[in-house]
């Protein structure tokens, strides 16, 4: 498969099987993933992986939050189909950076993190492993990070949903360069 080809037919993936996630295929792609650009070769990346117990910790802690936030006005029903959503998934990865106070080098170190991730997605897609970034209100959560083991002074840049799948979304269209693209005479 070509660059491109992987690049155009990635998805992210909401709905995974039960095969199991090896974790050190995980790790083979991460030590891909970090010949991400990274300038001043801060490398600002470290990352929490939750599989068997550690992701049930992680899915009931998460679950106590939404209740109280997005699943504040679900039914029981709503809520036991999200949280068998969430169990469904065989691995979370959770991608943390360090918080610089310099905006200029905070923000140099979002841009290399989200490389990284997009590398990762793609070196999972070669293997068949699909994922979703997952982001939201509950990655600022105290106790959410704390359950995660993200450090005061660590921003989560995206929690990975990572497992195999039977079946990809089909994909929504992008705007042509062409309609996008400026040329300065
Ligand atoms: C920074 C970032 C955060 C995202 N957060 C979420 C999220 O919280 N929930 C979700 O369903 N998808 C999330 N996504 C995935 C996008 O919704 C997805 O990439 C987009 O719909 C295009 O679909 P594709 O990845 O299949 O091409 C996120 C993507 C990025 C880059």
């Amino acid at each position: 498969m070509s660059i491109a080809s992987i690049i155009r037919e990635r998805r992210s993936i909401h709905e995974f099987n039960d095969k199991p996630v090896d974790r050190s295929l995980v790790l083979r792609l991460l030590n891909d993933a970090v010949w991400a650009p990274n300038h001043g070769l801060r490398e600002p990346w470290r990352f929490i992986y939750a599989e068997g117990e550690g992701k049930s910790k992680l899915v009931n802690g998460l679950m106590t939050i939404l209740d109280k936030t997005k699943l504040k006005d679900a039914t029981d029903e709503q809520k036991q189909k999200f949280l068998n959503h969430l169990n469904n998934v065989p691995a979370y990865l959770i991608v943390v950076m360090p918080e610089d106070p310099r905006p200029a080098i905070w923000e140099e170190d979002l841009e290399a993190v989200s490389c990284l991730i997009q590398n990762l997605q793609l070196l999972g897609w070669e293997e068949g492993i699909g994922m979703l970034w997952h982001t939201g209100d509950y990655i600022y959560n105290k106790k959410f990070r704390e359950l995660a083991g993200v450090n005061p002074g660590e921003k989560i840049v995206g929690v990975l949903r990572l497992g195999y799948f039977d079946e990809a979304p089909k994909a929504r269209q992008r705007t042509s360069a062409e309609e996008l693209f400026t040329v300065l005479n």
